[in-house]
């Protein structure tokens, strides 16, 4: 008997918002690998040009698309520019996200919160929900991922608006994986530990943050995205039949230290 490759994505397609740096490109990186397609959905044309650039050169085929996550008309227009542009959809990694102003609760203003609901909660469900649309629609079942994270599970003090958006997340997830196990549509989200990107950029300088945080890691060290290759291609992965409605963490080790 000739053995195949455990993990193969060929023809298979997948969405990234926020896929073009950071943990969302890495885990675009690790799908393309595995054989798979990507749409990219981010706010910025050169960046999402850039990853694309990126994806080809790993050999892969991707396509991107300036989407603000946070709007309806965009997230619609921008999932049938993606089914257009590569024929189907097999999942969708809703990964785009936004870090919240360190402030006091008592001095956090209405729209400070709103705005970091808007891109870490709304953004979340709009794209989630156009996806589902599409999986339903095709009849072959899929994965839908959400990007939640740590702070969903101990108390971001100074982050407050951001660890609600990221908990209610979680909420969101383990209800959809219930609703559409009929569908064969698994819903898992992933809680990344501190990783070295754009959005952490102004914690990971803050020397005395990246000491304690580095210090709290059992594996002392923050992570790179390239981490999340294999974590992206594994929650892709077709195969994965049972695997549902699980908040995944991939900290190093800090919330079980
Ligand atoms: N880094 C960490 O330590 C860490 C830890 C736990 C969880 N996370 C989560 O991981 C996810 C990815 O973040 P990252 O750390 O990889 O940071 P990143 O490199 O800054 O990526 C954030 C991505 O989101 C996109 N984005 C932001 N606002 C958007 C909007 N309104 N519409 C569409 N795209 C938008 C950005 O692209 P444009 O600027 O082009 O829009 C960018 O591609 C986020 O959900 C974040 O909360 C990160």
């Amino acid at each position: 008997m000739q053995s195949q490759p455990l993990l193969d994505l060929s023809g298979r397609v997948f969405v990234v918002t926020g896929g073009n740096g950071g943990i969302g490109l890495g885990m675009a990186e690790g799908i393309v690998m595995a054989g798979g397609s990507i749409a990219i959905w981010g706010r910025k044309e050169a960046k999402n040009a850039a990853a694309v650039a990126r994806l080809e050169e790993l050999g892969g085929r991707a396509a991107s698309f300036v989407c603000d996550v946070s709007d309806e008309e965009q997230v619609i227009e921008s999932m049938d520019r993606s089914i257009d542009a590569l024929g189907r959809i097999d999942g969708l990694f809703a990964n785009a996200g936004r870090s919240a102003r360190p402030s006091k609760f008592e001095d956090l203003s209405l729209e400070q919160w709103r705005a970091v609901l808007d891109v870490n909660l709304d953004g979340v469900f709009l794209t989630l929900r156009e996806a589902t649309r599409r999986l339903i629609a095709q009849g072959e079942g899929g994965s839908l991922v959400a990007v939640s994270s740590t702070s969903a599970i101990h108390g971001a003090a100074r982050s407050i608006s951001y660890g609600a958006a990221k908990t209610a997340v979680n909420g969101l997830v383990r209800a959809l994986a219930v609703a559409l196990a009929r569908n064969r549509i698994r819903v898992n989200s992933l809680l990344p530990g501190w990783t070295k990107t754009e959005l952490s950029t102004a914690a990971f300088e803050d020397e005395n943050f990246r000491e304690v945080t580095t210090k709290r890691t059992p594996v002392r060290r923050w992570a790179e995205p390239s981490e999340f290759r294999s974590v992206g291609a594994f929650l892709a992965d077709p195969s994965q039949t049972f695997h549902t409605g699980q908040m995944m963490t991939v900290d190093g080790g800090y919330t079980i230290f």
